[in-house]
This record gives structure tokens, sequence and C-alpha cells, in this order.
């Protein structure tokens, strides 16, 4: 048998030459995140030739489906939501190897019928393949499936070796301390901590990723990036869609859950971190580990670090909108933020005293999320003793998405005879200079846990730290209702109290455009 004659997805889908023959299982198969997120990113995957040579696909869920209806829907999901046109060639060497297997996430039976199923296909390969399980199902049963890992003898798949089994676990990784300390022991009982992947798709974009290139290789920066040259960091994830058809499960989390303590909070640790002693992942995550155990414990309660608000009716995009308590699954007397701004303090030497400021929200003026790192004034500047002068602080803004890219503000002289000046933008922009054609976060996280990259996913230890700060915050909050919960008209920036958090130290939230 010639190597291309052994399965049918052979023909020349892998230029990753470091990728492994892979069975990549994804528990959740008829779920939203499969359709609009993982399908499509496995369709671009093999567009760009990155797939594994021998490659096979099983959509694990509740639901009975034969093979042919789960790749018919494939196909249609994959058409929907791809960010390249659907072309049928590559599709049906994608369909040709990617199976459906029911069966209960806590039924041991159907987790051996499953690895039957895996055997049978890799007879068919004429290879052994590496077992990625995706898991993207409700966090009610990621413990069970965790379990019967274990007990199948999944987990145990290529033990010590390269192509050891690999567990990909998506988000909510817990919903505070006590359970993700939880989760993470039901984990270590069944993997090894080499095995296991925690998802926080921030990290898979391209502008997280290029935070560690624009610290670390422009060494110019390096020098600025602490508290004698920075006066404040503001990180902001603003969303104009609401909650949508999402209702049930935002309901029981919350911006600060959804967002804050998992994407958010990554943004802040690869912006506030020391450098790494390599590129190796356990060096970036011990030092994104350490950040976040030097962030000083919250003040709660009115006037302390926190403010949670939901969106009452407003406009989004101009049109009219419902407010947080009318939409569909959400409860009329509903306590559930969806918008959390936060002040916290950094207690280490590089940034003793510098404010950073974080909030996201639902329902806000627009789509933005951006770092934006504002640079001290000088105290006696030639041109701030000069009051024809307007001198504005010096900023670095970093725009996640949309409109990738960074700009620095710097002031410049407004050309005529008059003494005046003017901000002006030296601004990168990835569509501009690299194009417009980047993989989507999926395809870089999930091609990185076929081949066994953990940089961009999540230790243990790092998800407790986050959970150790919120913990406290959540249960004073839902210990106390809908009391000193603001509220904000949907297409706004947010509550005023929100604006209140930067008042004390005399900063403003840089709303987009401003
Ligand atoms: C998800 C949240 O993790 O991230 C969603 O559950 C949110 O509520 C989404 O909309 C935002 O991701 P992105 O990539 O669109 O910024």
């Amino acid at each position: 048998m010639s190597e291309n004659d052994r399965h049918p997805f052979l023909a020349g889908l892998s230029k990753h030459r470091g990728a492994p023959p892979t069975c990549l299982v994804i528990f959740g198969a008829s779920g939203d995140l499969t359709a609009r997120k993982l399908l499509p990113a496995l369709y671009n995957l093999a567009v760009d030739n990155l797939l594994p040579a021998d490659f096979a696909l099983i959509g694990f869920g509740r639901k009975p489906l034969p093979d042919a209806e789960f790749r018919a829907i494939a196909a249609r999901e994959i058409t929907r939501f791809t960010r390249r046109p659907f072309n049928p060639d590559i599709w049906r060497r994608i369909e040709a190897a990617t199976y459906y297997q029911a069966g209960e996430y806590d039924d041991p039976a159907a987790f051996s019928a499953l690895a039957s199923r895996i055997t049978e296909i890799e007879k068919a390969a004429g290879t052994s393949l590496q077992l990625v399980s995706y898991i993207s199902t409700p966090p009610t049963v990621f413990e069970s499936i965790v379990e019967n890992h274990g007990r199948s003898g999944l987990a145990a798949r290529g033990l010590g070796t390269q192509t050891e089994s690999k567990i990909i676990i998506e988000k909510p990784f817990g919903r505070d301390l006590a359970s993700a300390v939880q989760l993470n022991a039901v984990i270590a009982r069944n993997f090894r901590e080499s095995q296991v992947f925690r998802i926080d798709h921030y990290l898979g974009k391209e502008t997280v990723q290029d935070l560690l290139v624009l610290r670390f290789a422009n060494p110019i920066l390096e020098p600025l990036w602490n508290r004698r040259h920075v006066d404040h960091v503001q990180i902001t994830v603003a969303e104009e869609l609401g909650v949508g058809s999402r209702g049930g499960y935002y309901e029981h989390s919350g911006a600060t859950r959804d967002m804050l303590q998992n994407h958010t909070m990554q943004l802040l640790a690869l912006t506030a971190m020391d450098a790494p002693a390599s590129l190796n992942a356990e060096h970036i995550r011990d030092q994104k580990v350490r950040l976040l155990e030097s962030i000083r414990s919250l003040q709660l309660g009115k006037g302390g670090d926190a403010v949670r608000a939901q969106y009452t009716e407003g406009l989004s995009g101009g049109e009219p909108v419902t407010g947080y308590l009318a939409e569909k699954d959400i409860s009329a007397t509903s306590g559930t933020e969806t918008f959390c701004a936060l002040r916290l303090s950094i207690e280490n030497d590089r940034w003793s005293g510098v404010p950073f400021y974080l909030r996201s929200g639902k329902r806000m003026a627009r789509r933005v999320s951006e770092i934006s790192i504002q640079f001290k004034q000088p105290v006696d500047g030639l041109f701030a003793a000069d009051s024809r002068y307007d001198i504005a602080p010096n900023r670095l803004v970093i725009q996640i998405q949309p409109d990738e890219g960074s700009t620095l503000i710097l002031n410049s002289k407004v050309p005529g005879l008059e003494p005046r000046t003017q901000p002006v933008r030296l601004s990168f922009r990835y569509a501009a200079t690299y194009g417009s054609d980047t993989p989507e976060a999926y395809e870089r996280l999930i091609l990185d846990g076929i081949v066994g990259d953990r940089t961009l996913f999540i230790r243990g230890d790092e998800t407790e730290a986050s959970w150790r700060l919120f913990t406290p915050l959540l249960q004073s909050w839902a210990a106390a209702g809908r009391a000193g919960l603001e509220t904000y008209p949907a297409g706004s920036w947010g509550p005023a109290a929100g604006d209140a958090l930067l008042a004390p130290h005399g900063h403003a939230w840089r709303n987009a455009g401003r």
C-alpha cells in the first residue's frame, strides 16, 4: 500500500511536519461552538494543508445521528461560518474522515464504544492515531467526561510519548476557586498536566500573540514599561452584542465570569508580566502566574475596586434593543451583571502605584478590545510651562480587535506661525501591512493542541490564581443580589460608576475614537 492509499484523507493535506497522525474527538458535537468555530477552523486548517496527513474527526454527542447526517450538518455549518469560501473538493477529503459517535457523557460504556471506534478507524488508516479530545460541552459534564477518559483507558494512550492523548477543555473552567480546584483535581487523577490544554481563545488571537513580540522583541519599550514611566493602564473588552440566544448560559455566568476572569486577565498578564526566561511554554506560564499572584486583593463594597452593571433598553447600531431583563431566558429579577469594571494594583517592583483599569461589557457603544498604556507627563516639561501649548500624554494603544494594530500617540507642532501643538498617531495596522487573511484563534489553538504546544493554553495554577482574586468579589455580589447593581443604557460606554472608579486618580476611560 502506498503512502497515499492508506486513508482517504491522506491526499496531500499535511505541510505541517510536526503534526502526528491524529483522531480529534469533539465532545459537544451539536453545540454552538462546534458549528460556529471548531468545524470552520478545521476546514480552514485543511485549506492551508495544515492538518496531519492521517487525520480523522469524530463528533461525539448525546443525540443519535448516522455519520452521513453529521457530515451533512458539518458541511452546512462550515459553509455558513467559514472565513474563506467553501470549496467542495477540500470538504470531500475531510468528509471522508468524519464520523459520529452517540453516547451519554457519564456512561462508561459509551467511552468503551468510542475506544473501539477509534481502533476501527486506525485499522482502516493502517496507522495508530494520537487522540485529541476537545471538550466543548456544558461544564456540568466536564468531570464525567474526564473520569470516563481515565476509566476507558483513552487517557493513557501513548502516555509519556509525544503522541500521548491530549485533552482540550473549553471554558468555563470552574465558576469559583473551589470548583476550579476540584476540576483540576479530577483532571490530575486522570491525566498528566502535559496532556491538558485549557483553552482561552483570546490567546489564539494574532494581536494577543503579538504582545510578546511587541514587548520583548522591541528593546526600546522595556526601559519604559514600569512605574517610573507608566501613569496607568486601561484594558477594555467591549462588545456591541447583547446576550442573544445564550441567556440560559449567561444568566449563571455574567460578565465577570464570562470575560474578566479569563480573557481580560490573560491580556493583563501578558501586558504586565516580567520577561520569561525563554519562549518555553512553562517559562511564559510561570511569569503569568507570578503576575496574577501579585495583584492586591480587591476592596469590596461601595467605593471599592469593582463596579457591576446591567444594560437597560437603548440603541445598538442605531436600532432600538431591549434591556437585559427582557432578553430570552433571563429572570425578571436577575442580578447578573453584563458589565464589570475593576481597578487593580499590582504589588511588585515594576508596577507598584500604577493603577490598572479593566472593563468588559455587552451592549456597549462599540465592539473594541484594546490595551492602552498611558505614559507619565514630565512635571516640569519645557512646553508644560507655556499655556499656549496643549501637551497630551504619550500613549501606546494596542488594538486587539477589530482593526487590529497599534498606535503610538505623540505630540507634534502644528505647521504655521502660531505656537500650537497637537497629538498625532504613529499607526501600524495588520490589514494594511499583512493583508486581512489572518487565521482565526481556533485554527491556531486546535493546531497547537494537535502538535502538543501548550504555550497558548492555561495551566491549572494560573486559573486558580485568577479565581482567587475574583471569588470573594463574586460571593459578595451573590449575597447582595440586585443591591448595588448599576444600570447603563444599551449602546453606551457603561454606567457613571464605572467612570467614578478612575476619578480618584484623575483618570478617565479612553472611549474608542477619543
Ligand atoms: C466568549 C464569551 O468566551 O467570548 C462570549 O463567552 C463573548 O460571551 C466571546 O461574546 C467574545 O469573543 P470574541 O473573540 O468575539 O471577542
